[in-house]
């Protein structure tokens, strides 16, 4: 039997070279693949406008379909309308049960701390993050711990990350936009709080004392690392890179034009670190978290968890998440190009064998190790 698989994207004629390396690879997995958009669904009718790979032209070719069995969601979501919409139409495909999403996602980064933050064996690596509900609130954790970032509680890649630091009676933002690092000084509390006001208004942010993440090339860093289910549905650690941001900067994000090193090279630089403690420390988080998520929220297919290792060797889980970038494997790792673009095909005739079969949604369980 042929399998069907469908990628979801927000812009299917913009056709990315990832989707198109899953498709050159698709004959050999016997699998029929798709890219459409969630917004592209025929109304009243289980057919969808989208494309199919055409494996003998080796190119996406318009057509109707129907819906296929198994999904593979590579949405980005903004605040537009489009966005919005599309978002509603993935929860609807997500609660249906003839269909199979490879991964079904995470919250946005507040519910993730909120479900995750009593769990024992997660909780001593997640830095304490509270809504930002009114200036009152920031000003309080300002004053308890001087530096603080306020963030999105929907993370957009690095945008409207803003580090709020205390200096005497002064307060001093420091934000990135459009690549550049600006900074203002308010010098007193009213001026803050009604600029807060305003910012707060925008969308609903989050609290986290700044974690002292800086190199001693005054570059933030962070520890990125990919995991992927191979075709025995079980995790596999796929790559891990440092990530540095600009000198005296705030973000570690790739799209924000941070650089990506080896891990290795990263040990060798770092000497005064302790790196058979941390490498053990971070085994042991990065061999549980998966099954942690799936357990508290839904099957997932692949993760990009951001750490953060502060200059005391605190290890701390500062974001994850469910769509991660393929840049690290490409950049660090080519010569596991090959397994990345198979690893959704086959995930998905993984899923076909054992989920099918036994009736059940969630394989998680039996995907442990
Ligand atoms: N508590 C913190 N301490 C130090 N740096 C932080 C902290 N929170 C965020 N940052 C910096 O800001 C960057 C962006 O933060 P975060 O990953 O939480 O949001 P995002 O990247 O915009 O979200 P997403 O990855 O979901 O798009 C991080 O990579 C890190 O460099
Ligand atoms: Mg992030």
């Amino acid at each position: 039997m042929t399998t069907k698989l469908g990628i979801l994207t927000l812009d299917p004629l913009n056709r990315q070279d990832y989707f198109t390396k899953i498709g050159m690879r698709s004959k050999q997995y016997g699998t029929d693949l798709y890219l459409f958009s969630p917004l592209d669904l025929v109304p009243g009718t289980q057919m969808v406008k989208g494309f199919r790979f055409d494996t003998g032209k080796k190119q996406w070719s318009g057509c109707e379909f129907q819906i296929p069995a198994c999904l593979y969601d590579r949405c980005f979501y903004g605040e537009d309308q489009a966005s919005k919409d599309a978002r509603k139409i993935v929860s609807w495909l997500k609660e249906r049960k003839d269909i199979t999403f490879l991964g079904y996602g995470l919250p946005n980064k507040g519910n993730l701390y909120d479900r995750l933050k009593d769990d024992p064996r997660i909780s001593p690596y997640l830095p304490k993050t509270i809504r930002a509900t009114d200036p009152e609130r920031v000003l309080s954790e300002l004053n308890r711990y001087n530096s603080v970032i306020l963030k999105p509680i929907n993370g957009a890649h690095g945008y409207a990350i803003y580090a709020l630091e205390k200096t005497g009676d002064s307060i001093l933002v420091k934000t990135t936009k459009s690549g550049k690092l600006i900074s203002k000084t308010f010098a007193d509390l009213g001026a803050f709080s009604k600029w807060l006001d305003i910012i707060l208004t925008k969308q609903i942010f989050l609290i986290q004392a700044r974690l002292d993440n800086v190199n001693n090339r005054h570059q933030p860093f962070d520890l990125r690392i990919f995991l992927q289910k191979d075709k025995n549905g079980h995790w596999r650690e796929m790559a891990r890179g440092i990530r540095t941001g600009a000198a005296n900067g705030i973000l570690t994000n790739m799209s924000a034009g941070a650089s990506i090193s080896a891990y290795e090279d990263w040990k060798q630089q770092t000497p005064y670190f302790n790196h058979s403690y941390l490498e053990h420390e971070i085994a042991a988080l990065i061999a549980e978290l998966p099954h942690v998520l799936e357990e508290t929220f839904h099957p997932l297919f692949e993760l990009g968890i951001d750490l953060i290792i502060a200059s005391d060797q605190s290890i701390w889980v500062l974001d994850i998440n469910s769509k991660p970038g393929r840049k690290l494997i490409s950049q660090l790792y080519p010569e596991r190009l090959d397994q990345m673009y198979e690893a959704p095909l086959a995930y998905c005739k993984y899923l076909e064998k054992h989920e099918r079969g036994a009736g059940s949604k969630n394989p998680a369980a039996s995907a442990r190790q």
